[in-house]
């Protein structure tokens, strides 16, 4: 509002000045001045030395109304051998004065000029504002507005000068007002945004209330009644149940779409689309390192069922490792976000508080991870979850089996060993994978030193190893990936790699949870500074107490 006021003001200032100025242009007073006021003096002996002085005062103490309404204000100053006078008076601007018209009257102020009068110095001035007469100028240049060119010239420029201010405020009012609308639509999406972000947290709350935490989106199923109207684009994927493609999801009435990703299982994937489709379900899934689920759908017409997420242009992370060595902060993104999705999936709070059934994923691997646009990461592919609910029996956490891709199983799970007794033990097994993709991400930062090719863990094994060789490699030999010496150079690279073994580590109950190296990744926040030292006093981050001794 402040800032409206000033161009306003000013407008209206200069129009108001320019409608005054108009109408004294002139040089006439206005219709309200009827007489002129003038100085009116005989005859006064003066000090004022004309052109030497450049400007002086007469003398003169008398001020007239003037007798007549034409009269105006007129002074002479005379030089004569070494007497100076000057005489004020009233005189009809339409009559001879000593000879000469008056050609000046319309002035402001009374500017001398000289005349020829043989045997004297003569100037003389008229004017037609109150006692304009007394203060004499001599000065060859007239003080700005009285000369009739200035006039001519500032009428003349007037209405330009006018529109230019009118534009360039109108300019500014457009900008000001554009600016201020700007800042509030940018306030009420970010109002809007956090509002979002704390309504997927809380509002939930409203469901729970008169349901179990399990319920459904509303439209996490359309039972074939009204299908979404998407168009099939590239396929993106392909993985053991089910291909992903990348989609259109047309938006109603136009020709604006929303891309979107289709995962398609066949009429046989039907148990792996069921499990999948309720596990996304969960409401308490959502989260910003979980892969964002829009709906479910039965595709009767294809004999297919089909799930309808988020798109991720980057793709999966091992797609990525694959064609790009990533720096120490992307590193720390994407560890950071990946550790922190699985400590969602596993935690049986909500960030808001509330109670979640706990889910474990069971097929973590660098495929399974999606990157997103900021480079942090999503979870993917809940074909194999499984949702830790209290009520499940030994029996049923028995019969769910040894299952996973083999190169990223558990040595535990390679040897069909989980303790069903505890539901920890599932969460131990997604982190031992975990570990596999963390050490995955080092490999290929650039701030380990020589970074090679991107190859998977235990990369020399075959494209798909089996249950049998994974048994060799990690309970056989204790086998891990290898975390070379020339990694250590960097402070962070050593923590992550800390991490990483505290979480391969071969007894379950000794790997860190995914919380806890969430929160070492947060704190490794300020370890991009002391890249490149292999000597620094800098303090590594002590973990965080409630990991102490796992
Ligand atoms: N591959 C598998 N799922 C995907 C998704 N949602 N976005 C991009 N690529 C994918």
């Amino acid at each position: 509002m402040e800032r409206l006021r000033f161009p306003v003001f000013w407008c209206g200032t200069i129009l108001f000045g320019s409608l005054v100025f108009i109408s004294h242009t002139d040089g006439r007073p206005n219709m309200y001045q009827l007489r002129n006021v003038c100085k009116f003096c005989d005859l006064q002996p003066t000090d004022c030395n004309g052109t030497d002085s450049g400007s002086c005062f007469t003398n003169c103490s008398i001020t007239a109304i003037c007798p007549q309404d034409d009269d105006v204000c007129v002074s002479i100053w005379r030089k004569k051998d070494d007497n100076v006078t000057i005489e004020t008076l009233c005189h009809n601007r339409s009559q001879e004065l000593y000879g000469y018209m008056l050609d000046d009257y319309k002035n402001r102020k009374c500017q001398m000029k000289e005349k020829k009068v043989p045997g004297s110095q003569f100037y003389i001035c008229s004017c037609s504002e109150e006692e304009c007469n007394h203060h004499l100028f001599f000065s060859p240049w007239a003080p700005p507005g009285d000369s009739p060119f200035m006039s001519v010239i500032l009428v003349s420029l007037m209405p330009l000068f006018v529109l230019a201010v009118l534009v360039v405020s109108t300019f500014y009012c457009y900008r000001v007002c554009r600016q201020s609308k700007l800042k509030s639509d940018w306030e009420t999406r970010k109002r809007g945004r956090r509002g979002q972000r704390d309504s997927d947290v809380c509002n939930i709350m409203i469901d729970d209330d008169r349901s179990d935490s399990s319920s459904t989106h509303a439209n996490s199923l359309n039972h074939n009644t009204e299908l979404l109207p998407i168009e099939l684009d590239l396929q993106v994927g392909k993985g053991r149940f089910a291909e992903v493609y990348k989609a259109k999801l047309k938006q109603s009435a136009s020709e604006q779409f929303e891309t979107v990703a289709v995962k398609i299982f066949a009429a046989e994937e039907y148990a792996s689309w069921k499990n999948e489709k309720d596990i996304f379900s969960d409401i308490n899934l959502k989260h910003e390192n979980v892969l964002h689920f829009l709906t479910a759908e039965e595709r009767k017409a294809e004999k297919q069922y089909w799930l309808i997420t988020a798109y991720h242009p980057r793709g999966n992370l091992q797609e990525y490792l694959t064609h790009h060595v990533i720096s120490w902060e992307d590193l720390w993104l994407l560890g950071g976000s990946l550790a922190r999705g699985v400590a969602h999936l596993h935690s049986d709070l909500t960030p808001c508080g509330r109670p979640k059934v706990p889910i474990a994923h069971r097929d973590l691997k660098s495929s399974n991870v999606l990157v997103k646009n900021d480079l942090t990461c999503c979870l993917c592919d809940f074909g194999l979850g499984l949702r830790l609910d209290s009520s499940l029996s030994v029996d049923e956490l028995a019969n769910s089996g040894q299952v996973g891709t083999a190169r990223y199983m558990a040595p535990e799970v390679l040897e069909s060993r989980i303790n069903l007794e505890n539901i920890e033990s599932f969460k131990q097994t997604d982190v031992y994978s975990m570990a596999l993709v963390l050490w995955e991400m080092t490999s290929r930062c650039n701030a380990i030193g020589e970074v090679k090719d991107y190859e998977p863990p235990f990369g020399k094994l075959r494209e798909h190893p089996c249950v049998e060789s994974m048994k060799d490699s990690v309970l056989r030999d204790r086998g891990r990936p290898e975390i070379p010496n020339s990694w250590m150079n960097h402070q962070g690279i050593q923590v992550v790699c800390g991490t990483i073994e505290d979480c391969w580590d071969h007894d379950p109950e000794a790997r860190l949870t995914a919380q806890c190296v969430a929160e070492r990744f947060n704190d490794m926040e300020h370890l991009d500074k002391l890249s490149d030292r292999s000597c620094s006093q800098e303090k590594i981050p002590e973990d965080c107490s409630v990991c102490e001794g796992k």
